[in-house]
Order: structure tokens, then C-alpha cells, then sequence
């Protein structure tokens, strides 16, 4: 592993992106299924200096597919946000990437990185890694179609032993993206591995443009420990703020080197689910809300006592007044006293 490359840096310093000011350099990773409008607020009020939205493909927005372009709206309170596309015709990106841009994207970032099969299939995502003029093609069509900054979101190549990102993240940056994001693992560990940041530093190395550092970023000390061990410029964090949408508040405090504010207590964290849920019903009806809530509920009791018992009855609601009702059951059984002022309680103040 890489040390001091960080120097005397200061690891809560902003990043910037063209005229995009991240700060603090924190970056909500996107999530398909979760990153909507909706949790990409919470996540700004709860301390992201940028938020990812969702994935979306070229394809379907080219064929005026109405719900990829739902996908698209940004409200200007979360704003800077990062609109992401997949796909891997560069004629397509170059008729599609304007979509993004008036829909509010303050930077238009290209998935290099998915490696769900069917999107591989389709020569998107991760597939491309393993065809650098194509990369580069389709990177330098958004360039030249966008108004706004281009970034990329890697992969440490297609096996562990594949060292070829390096030269791809090169041939990116020389295609005009202006940051690259890099997720440690290879395509071929999928989710597996302990945490090994290596490659993120070897990419710090060879590019002039910011590095996004991301993968297993779960605790807030993890986010300066990332930015000292690897040189990055900003920390993406995905599943560790699954749920946890005050974490980037905890872990802009560790990137200061200041006290880590503590979790919200069971009522303030089941408190924020229910803002979520609430927010969610807003935007997509009661039904379809409380089945999305589901996943997002397992989340937000993660490590909380009787985790188990309200995930069973979570999978059971239908409507916000049960989830309601769930939520004030569930805290009054295992109401655990707490004298500090949840965190919750100051950063979503006046949101519902
Ligand atoms: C449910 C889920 C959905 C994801 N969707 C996307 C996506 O749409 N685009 C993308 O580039 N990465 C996606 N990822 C990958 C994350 O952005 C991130 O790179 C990965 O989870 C590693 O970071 P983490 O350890 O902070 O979670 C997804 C991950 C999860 C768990």
C-alpha cells in the first residue's frame, strides 16, 4: 500500500470538477434501486458534498422510454448531483448525454464498472474495460456532447491480475473525462475480497485528473484512512450509507479530524426511514413506495437490536400507516435512553 502520498494534504479539502465544488469531498456512490431523488436529499442533508443518481441507459433514453427518463429529474436542493449512463454506442451517447444535462446533472459520469450480465452482455459496464478504444470513444462522444463535466466510474480491471486499468484510466483522462472514480475490486470478485485500495493508488499515480477512491468505506474513519493511504482526492461511499444516510456527517467529521457525531438513536434512525418513506410515497404512490421501503428498511435496522423481527413484519406493510405504526411499536419495545442530541434530529429538522 501506498503511504504519505497524501503528503501534508488536507484530507477534508474540496474537491472540484470544472466548475463543480465538491465539498466535503464525499460522494453518495450510485445504487440502483436506492439512489433516487429521494434517498440522494437525505443523503446531501445528511453531509454528501456530491450525489450519484442511479444508473441509466443510452438505449432507453433514445428510445424516449419514460420511466428511464423519471429516472433523470433532480430536485435543486440535493444538487451537485451526478447523473450516471450506461451504454456502449458512442453515437448513442452523443444524442443521449443532452438528455442528463438539462434534466439538472451537474456532471454526467459513464459506468464503466457494472458487471451484472446483461449489461455485459451488451458490450456496457464493466465489458468495456475490456475494450479500451471503445471506452475511450464512447468517453470522448459525452465529452464533446456535454456542457457539463465527464467522469468515469472503473474498476480495477476484469480479473485481480489484470493490471490494464492503469493504462485505461490514461486513455479516459486523455478522452476529456475530468475524474476518474475507481472501485477497488476486480469484475471477477464481484463483491468479495477485503478491502484492498491498492489499485485506487496506483491510478492516483498515473493521472493528472481527481481520483475518486471507492469500496468498503463502512466506518467513518475509513474515509480519511482511504484519502491517506491512496492520495485520492474524494471518497465514494455506497453501501456503508445504506440506510445511513447521516454516515457522510460522521465521516466529513473524521476527514476533519474532529469527534465522529454518534448514530442517531432507534427512534431517530427509524425516524429517518420514515421521512424516506413518506418522501417516497410523494413521488411514486403508497403501493410501489412501501414495496421499494422494503430493502430499505433491512438497511436502516442494520446492527440494531431485533433486526430480524422488524425486517419480518417490514416484508409485511403495505401502507405508510402500518409502517407507521411498525416503526412505533418497534421503538417503544426497545427504546434504548440515550442523553446526546441524535444527530437526526439537527440535520433533517423542518425536511417533512
Ligand atoms: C444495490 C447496489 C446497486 C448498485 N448500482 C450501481 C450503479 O447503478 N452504478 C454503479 O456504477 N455502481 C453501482 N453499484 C456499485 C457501487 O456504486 C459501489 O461501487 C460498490 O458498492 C462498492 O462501494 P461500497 O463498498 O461503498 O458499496 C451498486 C451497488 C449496490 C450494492
Amino acid at each position: 500500500m501506498t503511504s504519505g502520498c497524501a503528503g501534508a494534504k488536507n484530507l477534508a479539502e474540496p474537491l472540484r470538477i470544472g466548475d463543480v465544488v465538491v465539498d466535503p469531498p464525499l460522494v453518495l456512490g450510485p445504487m440502483a434501486g436506492t439512489t433516487n431523488r429521494v434517498y440522494r436529499l437525505l443523503c446531501r442533508r445528511g453531509g454528501a458534498g456530491l450525489v450519484s443518481a442511479e444508473m441509466v441507459s443510452i438505449n432507453a433514453l433514445a428510445q424516449g422510454n419514460e420511466r428511464s427518463l423519471r429516472m433523470l429529474e433532480v430536485w435543486e436542493q440535493e444538487r451537485p448531483v451526478s447523473m450516471q449512463l450506461f451504454g456502449s454506442d458512442p453515437k448513442m451517447m452523443r444524442e443521449t448525454v443532452g438528455q442528463a444535462v438539462e434534466a439538472g446533472a451537474d456532471i454526467v459520469d459513464i459506468n464503466m464498472g457494472c458487471s451484472v450480465p446483461k449489461i455485459r452482455r451488451n458490450g456496457a459496464g464493466v465489458a468495456l474495460m475490456s475494450e479500451p478504444d471503445r471506452a475511450a470513444a464512447l468517453t470522448a462522444a459525452a465529452v464533446e456532447s456535454s456542457s457539463v463535466p465527464v467522469t468515469v466510474k472503473i474498476r480495477s480491471g476484469m480479473t485481480v491480475d489484470d493490471r490494464s486499468y492503469v493504462e485505461l484510466a490514461r486513455r479516459l483522462q486523455d478522452a476529456g473525462a475530468a475524474a476518474i472514480t475507481v472501485h477497488w475490486r476486480a469484475a471477477s470478485q464481484k463483491f468479495k475480497g477485503e478491502a484492498n485500495w491498492e489499485p485506487i493508488a496506483r491510478v492516483v499515480e498515473a493521472l493528472d485528473v481527481p481520483v475518486i477512491g471507492n469500496g468498503d468505506v463502512v466506518d467513518p474513519q475509513d474515509a480519511p484512512r482511504m484519502v491517506r493511504e491512496t492520495g485520492c482526492d474524494a471518497v465514494m461511499i455506497a453501501r456503508g450509507a445504506w440506510g445511513r444516510p447521516w454516515f457522510f456527517g460522521q465521516a466529513a467529521a473524521a476527514l476533519r479530524g474532529e469527534p465522529v457525531p454518534p448514530d442517531p438513536d432507534i427512534a431517530g434512525r427509524l425516524g429517518v426511514a420514515l421521512l424516506h418513506a413518506q418522501m417516497l410515497v410523494t413521488e411514486i404512490g403508497e403501493r410501489m413506495a412501501m414495496h421499494q421501503m422494503r430493502a430499505q428498511l433491512h438497511q436502516y435496522v442494520r446492527g440494531l437490536p431485533c433486526a430480524r423481527i422488524f425486517r419480518q413484519d417490514a416484508n409485511r406493510i403495505t401502507t405508510l400507516a402500518q409502517l407507521r405504526e411498525l416503526i412505533e411499536r418497534h421503538v417503544a419495545t426497545i427504546r434504548t435512553a440515550r442523553d446526546d442530541e441524535p444527530i437526526d434530529r439537527q440535520v433533517y429538522a423542518g425536511m417533512a
